[in-house]
């Protein structure tokens, strides 16, 4: 991965800015969720997906949540992205739901970029969504191609790269905004094993670097060790938070894989997780 320039005009601030940003959201909330319920109503029945679902997301804080298949997972961040309202409870904004709503940065398990743009108009687009991108956005969005390893990459189709790519830049692209809030459902999930480790070590070096807070989706325990501060784990029919783990291990973690400590944690989640 190649290092970001000192000119860039993707602002990088010192590798401590995760555990400043950490420190301060020992006191601030970016997000929390209260007692949030959501049932759907369909002509074929309803179901609860969510059930007095309860989560406080602090500035520059990693939270993962790990869930089988069907708990309300994407629900609960589609409620956080406004797609979808709880039936019940509340979602507050801010410190003590001062309702300022943080940016918002975005990425979902497919990669949603436009075939027909190529990857920096791709990772420009919520600019050009807006109308016209200027010059200097242009210069951010290369700019974020090479933060993620897509250097050299700019002026290809997103069909000529390969699927991590594509997630890569889709990454690039939820970063546009600067994001205070990044929201990933499962991004990685389509990518093969190495593919997924290598992304996964990037993506912790960038929420080290930037230190804005993060919500990540995902079915991989190893993952949500590696990069999450804390591991919700979820369970189904209605979806609830069943436990909590905090994760203390020092990063960034890439040399923590495999050691003792980091395989007792991934069998204390998995034995919570009906799978
Ligand atoms: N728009 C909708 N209308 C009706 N039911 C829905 C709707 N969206 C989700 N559901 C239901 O809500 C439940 C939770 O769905 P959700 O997509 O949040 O699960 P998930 O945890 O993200 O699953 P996965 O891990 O497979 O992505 C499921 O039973 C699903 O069928
Ligand atoms: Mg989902």
């Amino acid at each position: 991965m190649p290092e970001a320039q000192s000119q860039s005009p993707v602002r990088l601030v010192e590798p401590t800015a995760a555990a400043a940003a950490a420190a301060e959201g020992a006191r601030r909330n970016v997000v929390g969720l209260q007692s949030v319920s959501k049932r759907f109503e369909s002509s074929t029945g309803s179901v609860q997906a969510l059930e007095n679902v309860s989560l406080d997301i602090r500035a520059g804080e990693f939270v993962a949540i790990v869930g089988p298949s069907g708990c309300g997972k994407s629900t609960l961040l589609r409620i956080l992205c406004d797609l979808e309202q709880p039936t019940q409870g509340q979602v507050q904004w801010g410190h003590h739901g001062s309702h300022s709503r943080p940016r918002l940065g975005v990425a979902f398990q497919e990669h949603r970029l436009l075939p027909w743009l190529n990857i920096e108009d791709n990772v420009c687009l919520p600019r050009l969504m807006q109308g016209k991108a200027s010059a200097q956005d242009m210069e951010r969005a290369r700019s974020l191609c090479k933060l993620v390893g897509l250097n050299g990459f700019e002026k290809r189709r997103p069909s000529e790269l390969s699927g991590g790519m594509r997630q890569r830049a889709s990454v690039a692209r939820s970063l546009f905004t600067s994001p205070e809030l990044l929201l990933l459902d499962e991004p990685f999930g389509a990518l093969d094993a190495l593919t997924r480790e290598q992304i996964t070590a990037d993506t912790e070096r960038i929420w080290m670097e930037q230190g804005f807070a993060s919500l990540l989706i995902t079915h991989s325990i190893s993952e949500a060790v590696h990069l999450a501060d804390r591991v919700i784990v979820m369970s189904a029919r209605p979806g609830r938070i069943a436990a909590e783990f905090t994760i203390d291990l020092p990063r960034p973690r890439t040399q923590a894989l495999g050691s003792p400590e980091f395989g007792r944690l991934c069998a204390e989640i998995r034995a919570k997780l009906e799978l």
